[in-house]
């Protein structure tokens, strides 16, 4: 069998060698990007994701607005050391909803994606204002006038139509009551919050500042930071790995 010999076009000259490389890198970057154009996503889905409600979303918004995400990452990368101190590595269907994503690389602070659920409404409003009455030898620092300032509602429907505008299922019914449903997520026991419940099934429905007069951006920015990490139940899909 003789040697395939033509190899030598390509070391003799470097421009056939030149157009040589595109080409290989073309047909390997093809197979990678041409299958993106005709999946309809490449998210899986995943049971429990929802959009934000109106009062997550603004404080969502508060937390972009403050940079909270240059000292805290919302990304359980799966490695040991991060589940066992976090828990379950985040999935993409996570932020799938998020405009734009809060994953960051810098972590001053711990790691917030699984932060729902960990402390009570009533921690965190506390570190908010003052971080170092709760974790002394904090550098984090305090928010107390978020407690004080009203929430400013104004954008709220807008906010929803401009996010269902980039993709998120936001249903017309909850665009069209967004300002109700906001005041109803963090006022327990009046009409606008059972009319929030209807919509929004899986929400959870509190005064999360401790402030029954106002409904302020500590209340926003609790309500956000408690859904965090919690919409996907992690153990209906380790009980189907289990049971194989
Ligand atoms: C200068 C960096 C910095 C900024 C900005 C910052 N944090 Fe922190 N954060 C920290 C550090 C450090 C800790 C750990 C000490 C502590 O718990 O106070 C922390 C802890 C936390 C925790 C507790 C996490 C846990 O699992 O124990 C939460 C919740 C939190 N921060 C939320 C926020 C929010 C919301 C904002 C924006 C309003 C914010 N942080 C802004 C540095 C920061």
């Amino acid at each position: 069998m003789s040697a395939w010999k033509k190899h030598e076009v390509f070391e003799k000259n470097s421009f056939v060698l030149l157009i040589g490389i595109l080409v290989a890198v073309a047909i390997g970057g093809l197979v990678e990007i041409a299958p993106l154009f005709y999946l309809k996503s490449t998210i899986e889905k995943t049971v429990g994701m929802r959009p934000y409600t109106p009062l997550e979303l603004k404080g969502r918004d508060i937390y972009i607005r403050e940079g909270c995400y240059l000292c805290h990452s919302q990304m359980v990368r799966p490695m040991r050391d991060e589940m066992e101190r976090y828990g379950h590595f985040s999935l993409a269907a996570e932020s799938m909803y998020d405009h734009p994503f809060q994953w960051g690389s810098k972590r001053t602070g711990p790691d917030l994606a699984r932060v729902g659920g960990k402390y009570s409404d009533a921690w965190h409003t506390e570190h908010l204002i003052n971080p170092r009455s709760l974790v002394p030898a904090s550098i984090m620092p305090g928010y107390p006038f978020l407690a004080e300032n009203k929430l400013d509602t104004r954008d709220t429907q807008s906010a929803l139509t401009v996010n269902s505008i980039v993709g998120v299922p936001y249903t017309e019914e909850q665009i069209e009551n967004a300002a109700s449903d906001l005041m109803g997520q963090a006022r327990p026991d009046t009409d606008a919050a059972y009319a929030f419940e209807e919509r929004w099934p899986t929400a959870q429905i509190r005064d999360f500042d401790g402030n029954p007069d106002a409904v302020t951006e500590m209340d926003a920015l609790v309500a956000y930071l408690q859904v965090l990490g919690t919409m996907v139940d992690f153990s209906i899909y380790d009980n189907k790995a289990n049971s194989r």
